[in-house]
């Protein structure tokens, strides 16, 4: 969460370099943003100083308003948040600065021990005039500075705070960037007569594709070139680390709306592809994970999320399908369960962005345990990809709506596909996805949409919502209601259908809308049965399924394409969610205080 930019060289333009950069990062989080720029201008009598501007809300076409363009700079810093500590306020924006507003300093992360050091720091005279825990690290600096120089100041500064940052600083009297980091991702370009610093390589690869990505107690400094270069040293010492820069042999897909009037409902309608995708080209990966499954003693999916939702459909997967037995977690929860992992246990993460930082935290500590990591990821390069032993990638392009939708649909389809591949049925798995595929077009249809967006329309004024299944249904249930939740903010809560009745049941009353999935399964009849008693006590009951029940109020048909129907019937949850969002005139792709990646704990 937050996106970090940094730009020192040749090019006058570094604030427009910094924004531009802050465009591409703003999935990781879009509550306020702001840049510091090293200007010398005569106009405004500087002589290397500092002009720092920040706004509150999305970047969006900042270019028209934005003051620092219009002035020369060779080096500039900023920032796009996800507020943690303090409210959404542009004194809470980054970058944050010291006293005298000499040293400027973005972060990612939680500074977990901020109030003892603002104690420290008030008590030498300190003033601080943010909320937030990342203006302690400025006046950090500040102190260091009386007694050495800037980059040892910095990496004082950082070897003070707990928890898991990654900073980057300037200061007025020097033309470094530095930077360090352990925790939140931080890459460097190595441009030619330029250096960029950047959250995630997407806001690299376009300016140039030699890079470092830090690891964990790296610290770097960047000089403007060409009289500055560029030193990779560790943390906490600081003792010069040899660079080995790597080169990107890939290159971005930009993601345009297209036809689309949001990314949420393009991305859904991208759906079909992605699944005959994982039909047609995965098999050898798909074995090679098998094999790691059969070879391992425990087999654990983790996942933060809709990634955990498909984890844990997997848990039914295998049991029904494969007649094997594996353990989900939430990413979050798993180093409380990490007890019994061994050098012999398999962890498949799965993750869209591969950067979820509670899915990173426990990989990290059962990498110690020797624990086999095999990780199923959408984004190339990722923290989770590097770090795993083995890497699927779910090929699904980028998604750009915050609201997880075909990379969903893409791993529970790998997970589907595993569990036949593992009792030797690839083909029969491979026909029920292309079936699947099929299915969901006929969904996407305008047809079936016109009478979802009907049902949307009716859901949009309710105060709360439900969504319940039994077996594989139950996982489908709990996707349904964070999509609902996350993009209406209408509270809504999944179930088992069997659980309604030891509590939830109290809160039906007239007119409350359950969504209920109904797939020709052995849950068929009883959760039907649970339909029964909610409408008994006024709910209204929106019926998911191959076969039309009397207790449906509404009904959406989804055709029964066996075990491929657990994919399909999310794809009406997802349409449901997003029109919801639409009646309600919210912003689908930009829900609320969330952000695409997620990389604080
Ligand atoms: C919900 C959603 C989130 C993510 C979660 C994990 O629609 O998108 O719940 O699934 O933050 O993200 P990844 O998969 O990137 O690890």
């Amino acid at each position: 969460m937050c996106g970090i930019y940094g730009y020192v060289g040749h090019k006058s333009e570094a604030a427009n370099t910094v924004l531009d950069g802050l465009k591409l990062l703003e999935y990781r989080g879009y509550d306020s943003w702001g840049v510091a720029a090293k200007i010398k201008d005569e106009r405004l009598e500087m002589k290397g100083g500092f002009l720092t501007e920040k706004h509150v809300g999305k970047i969006g076409d900042s270019h028209l308003n934005f003051q620092l363009s219009t002035f020369n700079s060779h080096l500039a810093i900023g920032h796009t948040r996800w507020a943690t500590h303090g409210g959404v306020t542009v004194a809470n924006a980054h970058p944050h600065t010291d006293c005298k507003a000499q040293i400027a300093v973005v972060h990612n992360g939680i500074v977990e021990n901020f109030q003892e050091l603002k104690t420290y720091l008030l008590k030498k005279g300190h003033k601080f005039i943010s909320e937030t825990d990342t203006e302690v690290i400025p006046h950090l600096i500040e102190e260091n500075l009386k007694r050495e120089g800037f980059a040892s100041s910095v990496r004082d500064a950082f070897n003070a705070l707990r928890g898991l940052n990654a900073i980057v600083a300037v200061n007025a009297g020097s033309s470094e960037i530095v930077v360090a980091k352990n925790g939140s991702p931080l890459i460097i370009g190595i441009g030619d007569q330029e250096f960029f610093v950047s959250s995630d390589v997407i806001g690299i690869v376009e300016h140039t594709k030699k890079v470092i990505f830090l690891k964990d107690l790296e610290m770097v400094i960047l000089g403007n070139p060409p009289a500055g270069g560029i030193q990779l040293l560790s943390l906490p010492e600081g003792n010069k680390l040899e660079i080995k820069p790597e080169q990107i042999t890939w290159s971005y897909e930009i993601s345009t709306k297209g036809k689309f009037d949001d990314f949420m409902i393009k991305e859904i309608h991208e759906q079909p592809n992605v699944v005959r995708n994982i039909a047609g080209n995965y098999t050898s990966q798909i074995e090679k994970l098998a094999k790691e499954i059969q070879n391992s003693k425990g087999t654990f999916f983790i996942g933060a999320g809709t990634a955990y939702h498909a984890g844990f459909s997997g848990n039914y997967l295998f049991s029904k399908i494969a007649k094997i037995h594996v353990n989900t977690s939430v990413a979050s929860e798993f180093n409380y369960l990490e007890d019994f992992l061994t050098r012999d246990s398999l962890i498949i993460a799965l993750s869209q962005s591969g950067e979820t930082i509670d899915v990173v935290e426990p990989l990290n500590r059962a990498k110690k345990k020797g624990s086999k990591i095999f990780a199923i990821t959408n984004t190339l390069g990722s923290t989770i990809y590097r770090m795993a032993d083995y890497n699927m990638l779910l090929n699904a392009g980028p998604e750009k709506a915050v609201a997880s939708t075909k990379a969903y649909i893409a791993k529970v389809s790998v997970i589907l596909m595993l569990a036949y591949v593992l009792i030797g049925k690839t083909n029969e798995a491979k026909n029920i996805l292309l079936k699947t595929a099929d299915e969901i077009e006929r969904l996407l249809s305008e047809t079936t949409v016109d009478d979802i967006k009907k049902i949307a329309k009716a859901l949009s004024v309710s105060k709360n919502v439900y969504a319940i299944g039994r077996g594989v249904s139950y996982p489908s249930a709990l996707e349904a209601a964070l999509k609902i939740k996350e993009v209406t903010y209408i509270p809504t809560e999944g179930l088992a259908g069997g659980e309604l009745k030891h509590g939830t049941i109290a809160l039906i009353s007239k007119g409350v809308p359950c969504i209920v999935f109904a797939p020709m399964d052995e849950t068929y009849e009883s959760v039907i049965s649970n339909a029964i008693e909610i409408k008994s006590r006024g709910g209204v009951i929106i019926g998911i399924s191959p076969k039309k029940a009397e207790v449906f109020d509404h009904f959406v048909e989804v055709k029964d394409v066996d075990s491929g129907s657990y994919i399909a019937q999310v794809v009406v949850a997802q349409l449901l969610a997003y029109y919801m969002a639409i009646d309600l005139k919210l912003d689908a792709d930009k829900p609320r205080n969330l952000a695409k990646s997620v990389t604080v704990k």
